[in-house]
């Protein structure tokens, strides 16, 4: 076996390693010297490793995942590569990985249950109506345990399931009812590949974050050739760990780190039927949500009337009003962040019917005026308040949608709100309420920068990094290391 030193050498040398892993060059230096990894540095080098394309087996010992609890669920279909899968679970299986397996009906045309459950040392799951399955493991359960679902071989078929959002058997099924990382691994004779159908399939689950480990090219078992072929089961192992090292690195990104996060419009009422809103959908708002959340942040999210499925997060309060917003977010003070990304309503509406004389709008109010006027009252500013106060996060970010002057306006804001980091985004024409892709600008003290349009969930991606960039950068002394 060769040494440490060497692994560090091919990775780029010390400056590099330590750059990459946010630790001081003299920690890595120590590592080259002992001839050993700390740790809780191995996952890191690992992922590191995996990048560069180099072999771990050739410098540290064999994988052994034990300790990580890495779980796994195959979904094997039916495909001529059905039986390539065997060695998959094989390698799965000797890193001590947690593996479940489901067999589509095709599959078990091609490999039997049996040899499957033989390797797994553990039951494969075939049946979406079983009662015996259903009451042990059922498939939401199969859903929700693992980090990563892979679909190896994956068909024309599943992906085509997939990207419909059909559920007609046990492998469908799970794949819909899931927030694990999916990656699948398609095998198919290259005109099936190619076919305009299978194509847009795979662009539309490609825009929804399903990973693909892309089919080689070369001779097919049915004797043509092209695009299409089964990579080689190793190939496909390297890949799901290194997704499941990101994965377990970033679910550790935000741990101990609380977030309040407020999204959706407000209502304020006018009387028991009518009220006035504004256009915010709440997308952008959950999506940030549910990726620090992903990043192991334990996130509160406040949200007002929302059309849309909430996030996996570890507390949700749902309000009405600004008022109510206002009052929820100050109870779950002291957080370690604050994203006020709400669009709150900056007045409550009285109605009257001249300057002196008001109108009961406990009961719905009748048309017998030819006119109603309406008292504005200012709502309290959340992110000003709160920034200005003694229960401040540590990081304070507010989102600012304007229609004409958007940098300068949202400068402004950024000075007089005395907030950390401004989202600033064009809501003329429509542009962003509602709509899954957002283009922002993030405006702090210091810099302006202008982000490309790109998807509501890759803004909340990028955003996350951006936040994690500003806690590691204050904690880059690593003791630990
Ligand atoms: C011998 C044979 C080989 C097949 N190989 C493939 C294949 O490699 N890829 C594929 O997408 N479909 C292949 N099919 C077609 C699938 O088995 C079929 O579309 C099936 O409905 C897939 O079901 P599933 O997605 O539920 O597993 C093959 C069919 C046969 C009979």
């Amino acid at each position: 076996m060769n040494n440490i030193s060497q692994l560090i050498s091919l990775l780029g040398g010390t400056g590099l390693v330590a750059e990459k892993l946010k630790i001081k060059p003299s920690a890595v230096s120590n590592w080259r010297k002992l001839n050993r990894i700390p740790k809780n540095k191995l996952n890191a080098i690992l992922s590191l490793s995996l990048q560069h394309n180099i072999n771990t087996e050739d410098f540290l010992p064999s994988h052994n995942f034990d300790n990580l609890n890495f779980k796994v669920l195959l979904i094997i279909c039916g495909g001529i590569a059905s039986y390539k899968s065997l060695e998959l679970i094989r390698l799965v299986k000797k890193a001590n990985i947690d593996l479940d397996v489901v067999m589509t009906k095709s599959a078990q045309r091609f490999i039997t249950p049996l040899l499957v459950t033989s390797l797994n040392e553990k039951k494969c799951y075939t049946d979406l109506f079983s009662v015996e399955d259903e009451s042990k493991m059922n498939h939401i359960m199969l859903a929700r345990k693992p980090d990563l679902i892979l679909v190896a071989p994956a068909t024309a078929n599943i992906m085509a399931k997939l990207a419909n959002g059909i559920a007609d058997d046990l492998a469908s099924t799970i794949l819909l009812a899931s927030f694990s990382q999916i990656i699948l691994a398609p095998s198919m004779n290259p005109v099936m590949w190619s076919n305009l159908a299978t194509q847009e399939n795979y662009q539309k689950l490609l825009g929804r974050g399903i990973g693909f480990i892309a089919p080689d090219v070369g001779d097919m078992a049915c004797g043509e050739s092209g695009t299409g072929r089964f990579p080689e089961p190793k190939v496909i192992y390297d890949r799901i760990i290194s997704n499941l090292i990101n994965i377990k690195n970033i679910a550790d990104q935000f741990k101990n780190v609380s977030i309040v996060i407020t999204a959706g419009p407000t209502i304020e009422n006018i009387d028991p039927v009518r009220f006035v809103s504004n256009r915010s959908s709440g997308k952008q708002g959950f999506a940030i949500a549910s990726e620090l959340s992903r990043r192991g942040a334990k996130v509160t999210l406040i949200s007002g009337p929302v059309n849309i499925p909430f996030p996996k997060c570890a507390n949700i309060i749902q309000v009405i009003t600004a008022q109510e917003m206002f009052e929820k977010t100050i109870s779950q003070l002291p957080a370690d962040i604050l994203i006020c990304c709400a669009a709150v309503s900056d007045w409550k509406f009285i109605p009257k019917i001249s300057d002196n004389e008001k109108i009961d709008s406990k009961n719905k109010i009748k048309k017998t005026n030819d006119e109603l006027l309406f008292k504005t009252l200012k709502n309290p500013d959340i992110l000003a308040t709160i920034a200005k106060s003694k229960l401040r996060p540590n990081l304070v970010i507010g989102f600012s949608a304007e229609t004409n002057n958007i940098i300068k306006n949202a400068k402004s804001k950024l000075i007089s709100k005395e907030v950390d980091l401004i989202i600033a985004n064009d809501v003329s024409k429509n542009k962003v309420f509602g709509e899954d892709s957002n283009k922002v600008f993030l405006i702090d003290k210091n810099n302006c920068e202008e982000w490309c349009e790109q998807s509501k969930n890759s803004v909340a991606f990028n955003l996350a990094d951006k936040i994690n960039n500003i806690f590691t950068t204050a904690n880059i002394c690593d003791t630990n290391a």
